[in-house]
């Protein structure tokens, strides 16, 4: 498996890496992309704009930890996220700028747990 994973060192909103990244995946068939760094409304709606494009129709953008939103504010004491300020209001926002992803709750509904409630984004259009 690791053959399979490339490490690209830096933040994942700063320019060079998103575009090693673009670089990496331009003219790939399908692609996922899936977001888990910095939890903050800012940095995940930076990620979402930069990385959106590459995933192709059919796939998913998901976008993990949506459920900080759902968690009591007491979770996150020394974190910058926490309710109100977390992925899922960054995906909230995101998806009223974009007619190219959808949640997909069908396949949420088959986890009997997640911590990406409205995080699993179907990509419905190249
Ligand atoms: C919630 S953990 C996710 C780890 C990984 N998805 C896994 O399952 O092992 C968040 C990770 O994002 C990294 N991170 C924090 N800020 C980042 C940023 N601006 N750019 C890229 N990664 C970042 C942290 O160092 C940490 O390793």
């Amino acid at each position: 498996m690791s053959k399979r994973v490339r490490m690209l060192e830096g933040s994942s909103i700063a320019s060079d890496i998103v575009k090693q990244v673009l670089d990496i995946a331009s003219g790939r068939k399908r692609v996922l992309v899936s977001l888990d760094s910095n939890h903050t409304h800012e940095h995940v709606l930076a990620e979402l704009k930069a990385y959106s494009p590459l995933v192709t129709k059919g796939s998913y953008l998901v976008v993990f930890d949506t459920v900080v939103d759902d968690m009591p504010k007491t979770f996150f004491p020394d974190r910058p996220w926490g309710p109100g300020n977390n992925p899922k209001t960054a995906v909230r926002e995101f998806l009223r700028a974009t007619d190219r992803f959808e949640v997909d709750r069908e396949l949420e509904g088959k986890l009997l747990l997640t911590v990406a409630p409205d995080g699993y984004l179907k990509c419905l259009k190249d």
